[in-house]
């Protein structure tokens, strides 16, 4: 059961609550009520202040549960910024992944449909690489705490101190709420590269997953349909299909048993790459 909270923001509580179709509550349980038996199986979406957060910054949106802390998007300050800054550019997997340093070279920067957005981390990373993003995401939880955050962030990059490169890797990002296999059959947007990461099923409980991960992983369950998505994604896209894998995962599953071309491989993660040129030259697509 999910519910939002009015306690800051009355009028948005409400708004949110009957688009969500969800229903209200006053005040976030504290620490003590979260531990009684009938809060186990409640989630909360409530805004609130980071403790050393200015009060009159604009609240930010997080799903609260029993189970961790509030999980919410942030594009603006963070780990976001640290890999922005740290996480190895053009060089880094994700990005060899989406074709940098081959496809594409020098300024020529793809336009990417990131087709299961979850937290925004790998659309993100894309954004401030230079790619224009679709950020897709089903859930209209999740889409809810990415569009919190984006709209945050459009606010915060107003400020003249503002550093230029992170407004614009702002404006790449957009986003729909909708499953992806439909929005790609249906709308057919031109992407040069398609990306999947969906919720791999988890056999046993990993220290290496994230907590907001082992959050959304509780709240929406494994994705078991995602070879419809992989077949869409392979219908769309005009250069590269690419599907994040746990390391050892086997590859995802095709109607038509399609397989990767190539794979780029980090110490925990394995990227499958569909080369549509290859594919298509071969007959499959
Ligand atoms: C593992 S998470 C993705 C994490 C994301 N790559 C990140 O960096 O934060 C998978 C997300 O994809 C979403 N998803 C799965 N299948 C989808 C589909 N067919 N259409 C849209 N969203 C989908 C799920 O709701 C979930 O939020």
């Amino acid at each position: 059961m999910i519910s939002v909270c009015q306690q800051l923001y009355p009028h948005k509580a409400l708004a949110l609550g009957q688009q969500l179709g969800l229903p209200l509550l006053d005040a976030l349980p504290t620490a003590k009520q979260w531990q009684a038996a009938e809060w186990q199986e409640q989630w909360v979406l409530a805004w609130f202040h980071e403790k050393n957060q200015d009060e009159n910054d604009p609240a930010q949106l997080g799903l609260f549960s029993a189970h961790s802390g509030p999980v919410f998007v942030d594009f603006i300050g963070g780990k976001k910024q640290h890999r922005r800054q740290f996480g190895g550019g053009k060089g880094q997997p994700l990005a060899r992944a989406v074709g940098f340093g081959s496809l594409f070279q020098g300024d020529d920067t793809p336009r990417v449909i990131d087709t299961t957005a979850g937290m925004g981390n790998d659309a993100f990373v894309f954004a401030s690489l230079g790619c224009e993003v679709l950020m897709i995401e089903r859930s209209p939880i999740v889409a809810a705490l990415l569009q919190d955050a984006l709209n945050r962030a459009h606010h915060a990059v107003q400020h003249a101190d503002c550093d230029p490169e992170l407004a614009a890797t702002i404006q790449r990002l957009h986003l729909v709420n909708a499953d992806a296999a439909d929005y790609l059959l249906q709308q057919q947007p031109p992407a040069d590269v398609i990306y999947l990461d969906p919720m791999y099923p988890e056999k046993k409980k990993s220290a290496s997953v994230k907590k907001e991960m082992k959050a959304l992983q509780q709240l929406l369950g494994p994705d078991m349909d995602s070879s419809r998505l992989l077949a869409a994604a392979l219908q769309t896209a005009s250069q590269r299909v690419v599907v994040k894998r746990p390391a050892k995962a086997p590859t995802l599953e095709h109607p038509q048993a399609i397989q990767p071309n190539a794979q780029v491989e980090s110490p925990n993660t394995r990227y499958d790459l569909y080369s549509i040129k290859a594919l298509k030259a071969a007959g499959k697509l």
